[in-house]
């Protein structure tokens, strides 16, 4: 494609951005399956070491086909705004979240983060990081008050890292409010846009430094590959120091998972339109249920964050939770009786996903705990996929039954 040509829309984007022509013309960027490179003369090489002549070297660095995903994502998250950003594709999301806080956090620092994080990277923030000498500082954010008076009253604080929507509550935070508070005093921002991807939502456009995803989830799309990305706004530290942790921790993507990504992320828009637009009739259905107590989806106007996903997010999106009067119980019966919809622990992919967290992923976690992070014992999170619509609300309907 003629870089000069302007696009306007979201999947030319997805489609086309990134993509370099082929030295053989292949339609597609190869799976580049080398693990080092040649150099013409010793000359050469001294060139692309030195950072003279940009080329490759080995794969563990980058390839093309690693190139070509991450100049996607990094063009995505930035449509429509007047800069660019750097990504670095890693081998997986938490990949990609250990190569930025280890590579931006020093002994003595703290973070400042809150609950209803993704199970692992509240376990790296509160279990492995501290062996570093980095201290966790963990509230709820969701009052942009707490964390004014956390930032006043503790200066070794260096970074805010936010997911949001967060899994599995999906809770949202206020990104614009609580980026500017951070840099009153000097932080670090950092994003988790997992569960929104760029097409929902754009944490770029508020002022923070990095954004990380499990590119596993939505941006894949398919649940065909392990992936992820760290994001910079600052591209001179993300080619430098940042460049250097990714590439002496090892974290880095493989060409055939990133050829998948890429092939996945084309269609991003058209996916993410029909999973909000069934989420949407999913929760509404659900809301209306005799079996269910309470449904967690920020497009309903009852929930306690739906100005905030309104504000900064294009739609509600896929992902929902829902509680069934039955606790325990009634989630397992439930989880048991789904026909086509499949139960797994993963989300972002075509099919509806549905979750028990009290059975499945935090069946080990004492209940106090659980419910500090919302998780009640008959939470069922959900994916909503791209399936017609009469067939989830169909299976759901057989599920529910007494
Ligand atoms: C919001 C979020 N961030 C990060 C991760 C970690 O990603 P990965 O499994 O690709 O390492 C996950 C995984 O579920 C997630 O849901």
């Amino acid at each position: 494609m003629d870089k000069s040509f302007p696009l306007q829309g979201w999947s030319s984007l997805a489609v086309h951005a990134g993509h370099e022509t082929d030295p053989n013309y292949a339609h597609l960027v190869p799976i580049y399956a080398s693990s080092t490179y040649v150099f013409d003369t010793a000359e050469q090489g001294m060139r692309r070491f030195s950072g003279q002549e940009e080329g490759f070297i080995y794969s563990r660095w980058g390839n093309p086909t690693l190139k070509e995903a991450e100049d996607k994502i990094a063009a995505m998250e930035t449509f429509g705004l007047p800069f660019e950003v750097k990504g670095i594709l890693h081998a997986s999301g938490m990949a990609a979240i250990s190569s930025l806080l280890l590579g931006t956090l020093k002994p003595g620092d703290k973070i400042l983060t809150h609950y209803s994080l993704y199970g692992g990277t509240e376990e790296l923030i509160t279990k492995v990081l501290p062996g570093f000498g980095v201290i966790p500082v963990i509230a709820d954010l969701r009052d942009p008050q707490v964390a004014e008076d956390m930032l006043k009253k503790d200066p070794s604080i260096r970074m805010l890292y936010l997911e949001t929507p967060a899994n599995p509550t999906i809770q949202c935070v206020d990104i614009e409010v609580l980026t500017g508070m951070a840099k009153n005093h000097g932080l670090l921002v950092a994003v988790d846009n997992t569960f929104a991807t760029p097409f929902l939502q754009q944490p770029f456009r508020y002022g923070v430094d990095f954004v990380v995803h499990s590119t596993t989830k939505f941006l894949n799309g398919h649940g065909t590959a392990i992936g992820g990305i760290l994001l910079g706004r600052d591209t001179e530290r993300m080619k430098t120091s940042m460049t250097k942790v990714h590439r002496m921790l090892g974290g880095n993507g493989n060409s055939f998972d990133a050829f998948l990504l890429i092939q996945g992320m084309k269609t991003l828009e058209l996916r993410m339109e029909r999973h909000c637009h069934n989420a949407m009739e999913v929760a509404q259905y659900l809301s209306t249920h005799h079996t269910v107590s309470r449904v967690n989806y920020t497009g309903l106007a009852a929930h306690p964050d739906h100005e905030v996903a309104k504000k900064q997010m294009r739609h509600p999106g896929p992902m929902l939770s829902f509680e069934l009067k039955k606790g325990l119980q009634g989630g397992i019966d439930f989880m048991n009786n789904l026909k086509m919809c499949v139960r797994t622990v993963s989300l972002g992919t075509c099919d509806t996903l549905l979750s028990h967290p009290a059975s499945m992923t935090h069946y080990s976690v004492p209940k106090e705990e659980k419910l500090k992070y919302g998780i009640t014992d008959g939470l069922i999170r959900m994916n909503v996929g791209i399936e017609n619509l009469p067939d989830i609300l169909n299976d759901l309907e057989q599920a529910l039954a007494d």
